[in-house]
């Protein structure tokens, strides 16, 4: 059974947490999207609420129950996301940014349904925002960490992301390591902070990774006097 309370090193905490595609729309029936059951981000929510904090959840389109004691926020596109984080950052003490989020969107959209044509068809798209990007810049308390989904070179594709989008750490996933990842309850990380730290968390329940996950930012709050 699993407990249902744990060492509150997060108590009195506000934590800012977003998780799950986002789903972009070409017309009433047809979208884009990216891999993501939003396991890994409900998981941090309903650990870091466990763990004593006060907890906001801003969710793309999954089918998940919404963790106890979390307030949820529902978002479909990478723009709603966007105004969605901003809305909340102020104010909170450790934002994650566990989404994934579509790097492209349809240029235009249709209001009726696209009929199909003989030949074949080319959508336009264009660059969504980078929230955590711009979640980077406006940075003041905040201990920002984000993921980094990557199938080669994921260390250093991970390293240079903490580096240009301002984060305190980052948490890596090589997408192509078996039976973690997307669509499973399981995952296998490398977690790297910006004070040289870098730790693999061995492949585990995604509880039990996003426990670990916050329990090394609960430590680094604490290092630095936060
Ligand atoms: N992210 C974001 N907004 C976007 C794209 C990504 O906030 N428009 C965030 C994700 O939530 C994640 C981090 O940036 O925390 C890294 O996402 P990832 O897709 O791995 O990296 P990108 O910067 O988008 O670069 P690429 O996909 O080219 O590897
Ligand atoms: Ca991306």
């Amino acid at each position: 059974l699993e407990r249902q309370t744990k060492e509150p090193i997060l108590k009195g905490r506000r934590v800012l947490v977003s998780a799950g595609p986002t789903k972009e729309k070409i017309d009433p029936v047809r979208y884009f999207t990216n891999h993501s059951t939003g396991k890994m981000g409900f998981a941090l929510a309903a650990e870091a609420a466990k763990m004593g904090a006060e907890v906001t959840l801003v969710s793309g389109p999954v089918s998940l129950a919404t963790p106890p004691g979390v307030t949820r926020i529902d978002v479909e596109t990478a723009e709603q996301m966007y105004r969605a984080m901003m809305d909340q950052f102020d104010g909170k003490d450790v934002v994650i940014k566990a989404a994934a989020v579509a790097d492209y969107r349809p240029a235009s959209t249709y209001e009726e349904k696209m009929k199909k044509q003989p030949g074949d068809w080319t959508v336009e798209m264009e660059r969504t925002k980078d929230i955590l990007q711009e979640l980077g810049k406006r940075k003041q308390q905040q201990y920002l960490v984000g993921f980094a989904a990557e199938t080669i070179h994921p260390l250093q594709y991970g390293r240079k992301k903490l580096e240009t989008k301002n984060l305190d750490a980052i948490v890596i996933n090589n997408i192509k390591t078996k039976g973690a990842g997307f669509g499973t309850d399981k995952n296998e990380v490398t977690y790297i902070n910006n004070q040289g730290l870098e730790k693999t968390i061995e492949l585990a329940e995604k509880t039990e990774v996003a426990g670990h996950i916050l329990e090394l930012i609960s430590i680094a709050l604490k290092d630095e006097s936060r």
